[in-house]
């Protein structure tokens, strides 16, 4: 009863008005686990981990004023506005300096933030790679980028032009459609640690990413996903793979 009256307590009328118009959402609303800040939800994810571990990596990410300022600076040029940091960036800088992965796989990049946080990670385990794919997005992308604070690129500007050039040395930037250069890559680089989309949130894309993505995450390998409410891809999928997830707000997390 006490988990549902918080599911209750987060619902707005545009929530409700667009579980009305999307009936497969109230399904997947009820069946969420409950919204976990990210020290808990990390923990959840990694048992083994300690709190005072935890603790010191999510010090470490916002202590990092090299990073910040660089990012900042960057944005300040291009955009005139600084970043919007949402709450999962710290969830996956922690989730990356925990788990070590030697190879990490992202669809959707836009400026690049959340690549540059892998990267910071990476960068300070001293280890790994990182692989993001990105259409990019020089026109507004229903579905992908239509409700972001800016839509497009900035002109002239690649996916990931927002990433600091002395993290730039553990990435792999793939131009094009992730639905054709998913197969690819997995020929390349079959057997992957960590798995992160953020592209296109419709059903049909987010469920092609987590289907073509599974067979390659190594045993306890990690499913990550931004946006999960868009669609019922993640769902369906992990009733098809009978695994729970963990949330931050709208950010799913899963373990092989
Ligand atoms: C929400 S933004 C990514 C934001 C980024 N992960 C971050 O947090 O900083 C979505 C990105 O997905 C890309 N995208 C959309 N559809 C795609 C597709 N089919 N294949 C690859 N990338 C796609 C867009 O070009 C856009 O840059």
């Amino acid at each position: 009863m006490k988990r549902y009256m918080g599911k209750i307590a987060e619902l707005t009328p545009e929530k409700i008005w667009r579980t009305v118009t999307n009936p497969w959402k109230i399904p997947a609303r009820l069946s969420a686990p409950p919204s976990l800040s990210n020290t808990h939800a990390v923990l959840t994810l990694f048992p083994d981990l300690k709190e005072s571990e935890a603790k010191t990596f999510r010090k470490e990410f916002k202590s990092d004023k090299k990073f910040f300022s660089e990012l900042s600076k960057n944005m300040m040029e291009k955009r005139h506005q600084d970043a919007v940091w949402g709450g999962w960036y710290e969830f996956m800088f922690m989730v990356v300096r925990f788990s070590k992965p030697s190879i990490m796989f992202e669809t959707g990049v836009f400026d690049g933030q959340s690549s540059a946080v892998i990267l910071r990670a990476l960068k300070k385990n001293g280890k790994g790679k990182l692989i993001s794919i990105d259409l990019p997005a020089v026109d507004t992308i229903e579905e992908s980028t239509h409700r972001m604070r800016d839509t497009t690129l900035p002109p002239k500007c690649q996916p990931g032009w927002v990433i600091p050039d002395y993290l730039r040395d553990r990435h792999e930037l793939v131009l094009g459609d992730s639905k054709e250069l998913l197969p690819k890559l997995f020929e390349k680089y079959p057997e992957i640690d960590i798995f992160f989309h953020d592209s296109l949130h419709t059903y049909e894309h987010q469920y092609f990413e987590y289907t073509a993505a599974w067979p390659h995450l190594k045993e306890n390998g990690l499913l990550l996903s931004d946006d999960i409410f868009r669609s019922a891809a993640l769902y369906k999928f992990c009733k098809e793979k009978n695994r729970n997830y963990v949330r931050i707000v709208s950010f799913g997390a899963l373990r092989k």
